[in-house]
């Protein structure tokens, strides 16, 4: 039995995780004091990270550190090395990386996108679970996350919360992969 697997992402209501040029503005005004809309503790069920490498540099080129204290993951086709002990730049079969991690029990797989790493995940019925933070803007154009613009069919949606700022996460179960 494989790790399951989480992507948690934030999207425009338009269905865009950034503008034009890799740029995440339209996400600043929904940081604010007191409120992490539960990303502390869903960090704390995961253990491991896998993320694409425009993702991964975008958030060191932010000048963030980028989850130094977990297993991360970085899909590349380019042969990047790192001294790091728990940073791999990989280039492997999606599904035989996911079934060689090996997690505590009830730790999770932390899917972190971006978009092309999304369809990779999603292509192969990898994803079982969006949780997904929809901010009210309206980008017209940028990465775009799903192709026809709305979470596959066979998400059925388990809870939705609403805060203050006017954020609204959702949080979809992937019915075809219930017995995972
Ligand atoms: N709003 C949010 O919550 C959120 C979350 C995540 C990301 N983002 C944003 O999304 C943007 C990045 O998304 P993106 O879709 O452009 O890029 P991405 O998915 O982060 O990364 C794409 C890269 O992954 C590698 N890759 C893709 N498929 C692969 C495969 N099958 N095997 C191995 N490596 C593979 C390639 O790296 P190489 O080019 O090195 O070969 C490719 O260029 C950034 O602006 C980021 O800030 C937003």
């Amino acid at each position: 039995m494989r790790p399951k697997i989480i992507l948690y992402i934030a999207m425009s209501k338009d269905g865009y995780i950034a503008s034009e040029n890799d740029n995440l503005d339209f996400l600043n005004k929904y940081h604010i004091p007191n409120e992490d809309y539960g990303y502390t503790a869903f960090m704390e069920r995961v253990g491991c990270v896998i993320v694409g490498r425009r993702t991964y540099d975008k958030v060191l080129n932010m000048g963030f550190p980028y989850h130094e204290n977990k297993m991360v993951y970085v899909l590349t086709r380019d042969n990047k090395r790192t001294e790091k002990m728990n940073l791999i730049f990989i280039n492997q079969d999606i599904k035989s990386l996911i079934h060689s991690i090996q997690l505590e029990k009830d730790e999770v797989i932390y899917c972190d996108g971006g978009a092309e790493i999304a369809h990779v995940f999603l292509k192969e019925n990898l994803i079982d679970e969006i949780i997904i933070s929809i901010v009210p803007e309206v980008l017209r154009s940028g990465t775009e996350l799903f192709r026809n613009g709305e979470i596959p069919s066979n998400f059925k949606l388990e809870a939705k919360l609403e805060f203050s700022s006017g954020l609204i996460q959702y949080h979809f179960l992937n019915e075809y992969n219930q017995t995972v």
